[in-house]
């Protein structure tokens, strides 16, 4: 595959690729659907250089994951927060903490060694360059962050869950209803078919997750393309 997008590569000749044809395309879709492995990236955990717990911060103490990651209902891209936002709280929470040592040389300037300089997160999730991804629009659409990341809601560390491949993406585009849920819901980690009876008259046949994802479906005509402009302009 590598001599498709040689690294000299911008986004024309990809727009070419994909104009090709049938053929090409057949065999390219053939090839990520069987060949590319799809726990390629899946467990991926690296080190950080504050030890930052979802489980703590979103499990114990109740935070919102907009709360740090404001533009995920918003923009196409999810940020992850600045120094600021800990800040908030560390300036008077836990302050002397080792483990927030980097903070402080971000965000205080009394400290020895302060710098004033981002925190270097560690990027875990990444499509490559020539994948058109948007958050909002799957967020704003009933698609919980859990369907794409796990239950980041109980990760000490954060790791990928899912593969995020071409046949992942498909599949979901393919059948939304296993994972739409009621836009209420979207944040809730604990959404689960016990939830439903409070969407559907009583004595209703909706019983489950996936009985309310098709009616959901439906009732707002969700219909994700499957085009290959659709992800890849
Ligand atoms: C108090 C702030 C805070 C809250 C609340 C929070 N996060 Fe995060 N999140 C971070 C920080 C900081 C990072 C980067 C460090 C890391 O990966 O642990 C991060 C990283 C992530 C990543 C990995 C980003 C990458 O590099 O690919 C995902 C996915 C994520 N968060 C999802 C969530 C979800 C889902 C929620 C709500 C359940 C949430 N976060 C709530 C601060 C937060
Ligand atoms: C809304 C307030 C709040 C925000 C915002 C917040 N934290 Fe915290 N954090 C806490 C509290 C409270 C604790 C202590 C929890 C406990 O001890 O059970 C904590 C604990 C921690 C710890 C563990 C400290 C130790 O020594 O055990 C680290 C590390 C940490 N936070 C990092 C961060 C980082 C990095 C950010 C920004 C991405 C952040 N926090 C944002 C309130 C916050
Ligand atoms: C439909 C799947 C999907 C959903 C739903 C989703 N994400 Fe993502 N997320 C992705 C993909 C794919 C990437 C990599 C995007 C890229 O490289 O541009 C990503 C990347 C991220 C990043 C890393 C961005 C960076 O630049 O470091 C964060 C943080 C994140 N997501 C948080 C969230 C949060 C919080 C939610 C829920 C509110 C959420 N995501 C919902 C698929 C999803
Ligand atoms: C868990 C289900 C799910 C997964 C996984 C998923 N999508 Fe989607 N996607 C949707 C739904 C639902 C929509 C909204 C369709 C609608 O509005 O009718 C959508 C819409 C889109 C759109 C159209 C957005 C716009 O601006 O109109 C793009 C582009 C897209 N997805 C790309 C991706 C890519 C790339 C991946 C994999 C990295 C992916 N999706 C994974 C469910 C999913
Ligand atoms: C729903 C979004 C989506 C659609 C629709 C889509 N792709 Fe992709 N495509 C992706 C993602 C995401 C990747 C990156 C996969 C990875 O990083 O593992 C990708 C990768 C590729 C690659 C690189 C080779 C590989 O196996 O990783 C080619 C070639 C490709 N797509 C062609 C196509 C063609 C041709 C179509 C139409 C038949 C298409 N794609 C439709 C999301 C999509």
């Amino acid at each position: 595959m590598a001599n498709i997008f040689p690294r000299w590569t911008n986004l024309l000749p990809l727009k070419i690729a994909v104009c090709i044809g049938t053929t090409v395309a057949g065999i390219a879709l053939a090839f990520s659907y069987y060949a590319t492995p799809k726990t390629l990236r899946v467990g991926y955990q690296p080190s950080q250089p504050i030890p930052f717990s979802h489980k703590i911060h979103v499990d114990q103490l109740g935070l919102d994951c907009r709360y740090c990651h404001s533009f995920v209902d918003v923009a196409g891209h999810s940020n992850v927060p600045t120094g600021n936002t800990c800040w908030n709280c560390h300036q008077h929470v836990q302050r002397d903490s080792p483990k927030l040592e980097p903070l402080h040389r971000s965000m205080n300037d009394q400290h020895p060694h302060y710098d004033g300089k981002p925190i270097e997160w560690v990027r875990i999730h990444k499509s490559p360059d020539y994948v058109y991804f948007n958050h909002s629009a799957h967020v704003n659409r009933g698609i919980s962050c859990q369907s794409c990341h796990g239950d980041v809601n109980q990760m000490e560390v954060v790791y990928q869950a899912e593969s995020h491949s071409m046949g992942w993406c498909l599949d979901c585009h393919r059948a939304p209803e296993k994972h739409l849920r009621p836009l209420e819901e979207v944040f809730n980690f604990d959404y689960g078919d016990k939830d439903v009876a409070r969407y559907v008259a009583e004595g209703s046949a909706v019983k489950t997750t996936e009985d309310l994802g098709k009616k959901l479906k439906e009732q707002f005509k969700v219909s994700p393309k499957t085009s290959c402009a659709t992800c890849h302009h």
